[in-house]
């Protein structure tokens, strides 16, 4: 497909992101076929991330030929949303696991006490509970082989508020001035999850993690392997530093690629209601909670899939 940049209006002398003018950035890869879905209805939510499917109900008893489709459209979209799904904590589980073991998160029995199953995570939050999810992220970065997806359903929502948030990596990534790119290409960065979950964790608990989750490394910039596309792959959340940079270099280089992320062409916003179920590609987009509707309450429901080793382009 051909798709425009600005490459004109995108860089000032102050500002190498600076873009008052379109932004247009691609959808897919140069290896991804565009055509449509034969097996359920898909509705774009923005020109390239997001898209809201229907006519189908989620549970593990999915065709092979639907869940081909499901992950293109995945593949394609990055997040998709389902409405009125009111599947059972089992078929929750079963559709998760359908695309790969289980991540068993080993922080919420310290951060979230009460929490029963280790592979669906509660995440309820009210006037006594603040959210912490306010920040942009893509989930468990800090382990060497990060999650590849999340399956998240909405179980209450506020009356207003609430929303989640995802940022296009990907076209982040495309959209980028070309002697950024030429700097970032083959850097690796640091992530760590001291400063975001050890925050709020005893230290008993931090002396008990730590040698099993020490800081872990990954490229800056990573290569989605069933397409090829590259991605933004550092998080204000968990990402400490650039390696083989200096400290300076390090977070200028941070900096400008956070505020990139944070561009509103490059998301979607998502309202929630019981029942939407939210299904992200974990690698390539990063996510938001939006911290506005206390003190009423939100509880959601969510199940992380395995992934595996982030790569980066080949030299
Ligand atoms: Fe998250």
């Amino acid at each position: 497909m051909t798709y425009a940049l600005p490459t004109a209006a995108i860089t000032t002398p102050t500002d190498p992101l600076a873009c008052f003018g379109p932004i247009v950035a691609p959808r897919l890869s140069e290896s991804m076929e565009d055509r449509p879905y034969e097996l359920f209805s898909l509705e774009p939510a923005t020109p390239t991330i997001g898209a809201e499917i229907s006519g189908i109900r989620l549970g593990g008893n999915l065709s092979a030929e639907v869940k081909a489709e499901l992950r293109r459209a995945l593949l394609e979209w990055k997040v998709l949303f389902f409405r009125d799904q009111d599947i059972s904590r089992d078929e929750h589980r079963a559709f998760a696991q359908s695309w790969g073991p289980l991540e068993q998160h080993p922080f919420y029995k310290y951060t979230q006490p009460g929490q029963t199953d280790i592979d669906v995570a509660t995440l309820a939050k009210d006037a006594t509970s603040a959210a912490a999810e306010n920040i942009w992220h893509n989930d468990v970065t800090w382990h060497a082989t990060p999650s590849f997806a999340a399956v998240l359903r909405a179980v209450e929502v506020p009356p207003v508020g609430g929303d989640t948030l995802w940022a296009d990596t990907g076209a982040a990534y495309d959209l980028l001035p070309e002697d950024v790119k030429n700097r970032i290409d083959h850097l690796e960065a640091e992530h760590d999850w001291i400063v975001s979950f050890g925050s709020g964790m005893p230290q008993d608990a931090i002396d008990t993690l730590r040698p099993h989750f020490p800081p872990v490394t990954h490229p800056v910039v990573r290569v989605i392997p069933e397409t090829g596309r590259r991605v933004l792959f550092v998080n204000v959340a968990f990402t400490q530093r650039i390696l083989g940079v200096s400290e300076d270099e390090s977070n200028e280089l941070l900096r400008l690629l956070y505020r990139h992320v944070m561009r509103p062409e490059l998301q979607v916003r998502l309202r929630w209601k019981p029942n939407t179920i939210a299904f992200w590609d974990n690698r390539a987009c990063q996510h938001y909670a939006s911290s506005d509707y206390f003190p009423a309450r939100r509880v959601m429901e969510r199940i992380s899939i395995v992934g595996d080793a982030p790569q980066g382009i080949a030299r």
